[in-house]
């Protein structure tokens, strides 16, 4: 059984580096000042001893990450949950432990967007109208609400809601004096961090911006290195899947300073042809142009994009306190859970709040809560990372296996060689090989 007490310093730290296997402490970047910081409160763990008389303590979802304090992990993904006062005020009333806002940019005006801009996939038959949905593309720009009004709703919402954590997100060209002034003027806001889209696959590439930029890493180690000259609070860059190998950008932004990764931004998708028209979805004047997958469906691959730099984390940061935001297909608590055993330490909804409003905080932490119970984990850094332990090489896993055979005498489960499908046996062969 663990508990977390409030009485002694730094211990917080220490639990948070244990799961992932890093000492307790932060550095900054080398060559980079160290930015001003919130003072974190003092968290220790407490350990009593297990079986009767020792207190059941209820799960506690608070988090603590690059300093900022959150109720609970769960944030709202850039995009058109955060997408102006109303919307945002109404996420911090329900709950969220923290809410980004829609990216924004100097000039709005520069910023135009189509109708209709979204696709949806629904499992079963194609066309199906009544299957659940579990895909979403999009072909949505970043804000295109002007800058000066975002900032205003900002402002008043760090009034309202001083205690509640509220990232800008932000993106710019490739120009040093542009990104300086937007860093500039968002924090003059108040905003406590700042999400850095690297990712936005569609649109603004054209302008040499997002993607284009999260996708080339040259120009990305050049952009971070004036992000953070410029910026004082915590940075977060995010990333886009739509690359070879994702800690590449991942590796770069965390050298040129940033405190933390996000990802992951949508899946380049063409959502489907409309087989009546032959025309593409989302259908504009007829014609479309390659969207952002996301929803359920990326799940599994944003779950494999975070476990990879989670290792990388690992392995080559772990003398640092960073942060990893898990993105990409969160519906359920679960959904969260194995973001966080993967190594997150907050986990974003977007598409999720899209489909079935802010309310949903409420289902999420509650099955997340019913995952810990069911575990006897009492804080999230008690699990956080745990899983990263169980992925090897496929090599290895042959090796493993033919260990374990040869110590169970062979005792088979599944087909050992191509040679033993039997056809007849077919379907039941396939599901002898499945793992659960
Ligand atoms: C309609 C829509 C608009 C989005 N706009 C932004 C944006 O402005 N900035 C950004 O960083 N990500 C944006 N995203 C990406 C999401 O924040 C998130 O990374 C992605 O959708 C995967 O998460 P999800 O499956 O929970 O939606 C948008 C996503 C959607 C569906």
């Amino acid at each position: 059984m663990i508990w977390i007490s409030h009485e002694q310093p730094a211990g917080g730290r220490e639990i948070m580096a244990a799961s992932l296997g890093i000492p307790a402490g932060r550095s900054a970047a080398a060559g980079l000042p160290f930015r001003q910081r919130r003072q974190r409160p003092a968290v220790t763990v407490v350990r009593a001893a297990s079986g009767e008389g020792a207190a059941v303590v209820e799960p506690d979802l608070k988090v603590t990450v690059n300093g900022l304090e959150m109720p609970n992990p769960f944030v709202i993904g850039s995009g058109p949950p955060g997408t102006n006062y109303t919307v945002m005020k109404k996420a911090f009333d329900e709950g969220w432990g923290a809410v980004i806002a829609k990216t924004v940019s100097l000039d709005a005006s520069k910023v135009v967007n189509v109708t209709p801009r979204y696709a949806r996939l629904r499992a079963g038959s194609n066309g199906s109208a009544k299957g659940q949905i579990i895909g979403w593309e999009n072909i949505e720009l970043i804000s295109d609400r002007p800058l000066e009004t975002m900032l205003n709703e900002f402002k008043q919402l760090k009034k309202e809601y001083p205690d509640r954590i509220l990232i800008a997100s932000i993106m710019e060209e490739y120009n040093k004096e542009a990104w300086r002034e937007l860093i500039e003027r968002v924090e003059e806001t108040g905003v406590d961090a700042l999400e850095i889209n690297f990712s936005c696959p569609h649109g603004m590439p054209e302008r040499k911006m997002g993607a284009a930029v999260g996708q080339d890493c040259g120009l990305l180690e050049e952009v971070c290195g004036w992000i953070n000259e410029k910026a004082t609070v915590p940075v977060w860059a995010k990333m886009t899947p739509n690359i070879t190998d994702i800690t590449q950008p991942a590796r770069v932004s965390l050298k040129s300073g940033c405190e933390g990764v996000s990802a992951i931004n949508t899946i380049m998708s063409v959502m489907g042809i409309d087989l009546n028209t032959l025309r593409p979805e989302p259908c504009v004047e007829g014609y479309s142009t390659p969207g952002g997958y996301s929803s359920k469906a990326v799940h599994p691959i944003a779950l494999g994009k975070v476990m990879q730099i989670a290792q990388m984390m690992k392995t080559e940061f772990n003398d640092k306190d960073l942060s990893l935001s898990g993105i990409g297909g969160v519906e359920t608590g679960d959904d969260a859970a194995e973001f966080i055993l993967l190594g997150a330490n907050t986990v974003q909804v977007c598409t999720g709040v899209m489909m079935r409003g802010y309310g949903i905080l409420k289902q999420l932490s509650e099955e997340l809560k019913e995952f810990m119970r069911k575990h006897s984990f009492s804080s999230i850094e008690d699990f956080r990372g745990l899983s990263l332990q169980y992925f090897t090489t496929h090599t290895e896993l042959v090796r493993r296996q033919q260990e374990a055979i040869k110590q169970r005498k062979a005792v088979r489960k599944g087909l050992q060689s191509d040679k033993d499908w039997t056809g007849d046996g077919f379907v039941k062969e396939t599901e002898s090989m499945v793992s659960n």
